[in-house]
């Protein structure tokens, strides 16, 4: 043996740490698979998802006559569910609530309201929601920069920041504190929270937007803690990108789902914990990112967002010079 060699026993013991680092992480990763193999293959067709009309007759949706939060108004009066929509155009209101009653022989309710407003509007939304025997929440409203800019470049940030603070953050509190009391006394009830995987990892030259999201994220898993004993079940849904008007993004891929095939998905993950990217495709792009050092994804995001900064701010300098 010589005078650096390390006794046998010590290497034995390494080597047994080493062989249970592994067989946890591998133990982990087939966890993670099977847990999405459950939620987004087998859920659908065994019928394991939780049922929302068993919470209640009405699901009240936030942002409800466009992109996602349209397609969960859709989903779940396809479902039976009675939809309470507000957003921000009553005419679109109107249009979306027809079209619903007309598709799923439902009741519909609609308040025109404009999310970006501070604390004291929530009474008049209340007064809306008295009476009504709510089982689900949908708070999917929110707002996002127009294009990746440094903090101290936003325009008009004064109206700004507390627009984007109220809209993202507020109103998922003030939406609870209507509807959650009442869920409670009927002990059963589901709150699903539209996050964004944003808010899974600081994006910089989206900071407050993402930080907004990572506020949603926290808030839903406090709530899930404190109530999950007393029948409520919350859902945080982080997704990566969709087809809306908030993306800008049109065109479907494997990885960019239009919003009636990625809330089909997140539906059919309620009762599969807390947290979710929403659809299998969108829950290995969070493994992935996860699993990768910080320091990357913030090297990622920067070059990528200097790119999209770049050429948004030249289109917005040659708009104004036509
Ligand atoms: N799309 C994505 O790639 C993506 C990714 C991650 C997270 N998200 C999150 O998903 C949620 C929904 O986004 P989306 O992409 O579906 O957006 P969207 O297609 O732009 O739809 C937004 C909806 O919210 C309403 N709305 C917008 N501003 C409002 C305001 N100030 N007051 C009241 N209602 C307002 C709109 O109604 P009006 O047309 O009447 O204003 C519309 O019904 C957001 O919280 C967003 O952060 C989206």
């Amino acid at each position: 043996m010589s005078a650096f060699e390390p006794p046998a026993v010590v290497v034995n013991i390494f080597a047994v740490i080493g062989f249970i680092a592994v067989a946890y992480k591998s133990l982990r990763v087939l966890l993670s698979i099977l847990k999405n193999v459950k939620t987004f293959v087998l859920a659908r067709p065994l019928g394991l998802a939780t049922n929302p009309k068993r919470h209640g007759k009405w699901a009240v949706v936030t942002g409800a006559t466009d992109g996602i939060g349209k397609a969960y108004a859709e989903q779940l009066a396809a479902k039976g569910l009675n939809i309470f929509l507000l957003s921000r155009s009553a005419d679109k209101l109107k249009d979306v609530a027809t079209q619903i009653e007309q598709k799923y022989k439902v009741e519909t309710k609609t308040f025109a309201v404009d999310f970006t407003g501070a604390a004291d509007m929530y009474p008049s939304i209340g007064d809306q929601l008295t009476g009504l025997d709510i089982g689900v929440l949908v708070n999917n409203v929110g707002m996002s920069y127009s294009f990746p800019q440094y903090f101290c470049e936003l325009a008009d940030s004064e109206k700004f920041l507390p627009n984007i603070i109220n809209i993202n953050c507020l109103s998922v509190v003030m939406m609870t504190n209507l509807v959650l009391p009442g869920m409670v006394e009927r002990k059963r009830g589901i709150i699903i929270n539209v996050s964004s995987a944003s808010g899974m990892n600081p994006s910089p030259m989206l900071t407050v937007y993402s930080a907004t999201k990572a506020f949603v994220d926290f808030f839903s898993r406090g709530i899930d803690v404190e109530y999950r004993s007393k029948g409520i079940q919350v859902q945080c849904v982080m997704p990566f990108y969709v087809t809306t008007k908030l993306s800008k993004l049109r065109r479907e891929t494997m990885t960019i789902p239009s919003p009636t095939s990625y809330v089909n998905s997140a539906l059919a993950a309620l009762g599969s914990g807390n947290r979710t990217n929403g659809c299998l495709m969108h829950n290995l792009q969070g493994w992935v990112i996860g699993s990768v050092p910080e320091w990357v994804i913030d090297s990622v995001q920067m070059t990528i967002h200097n790119a999209i900064r770049k050429v948004s701010l030249k289109k917005l300098a040659e708009k104004k010079t036509k």
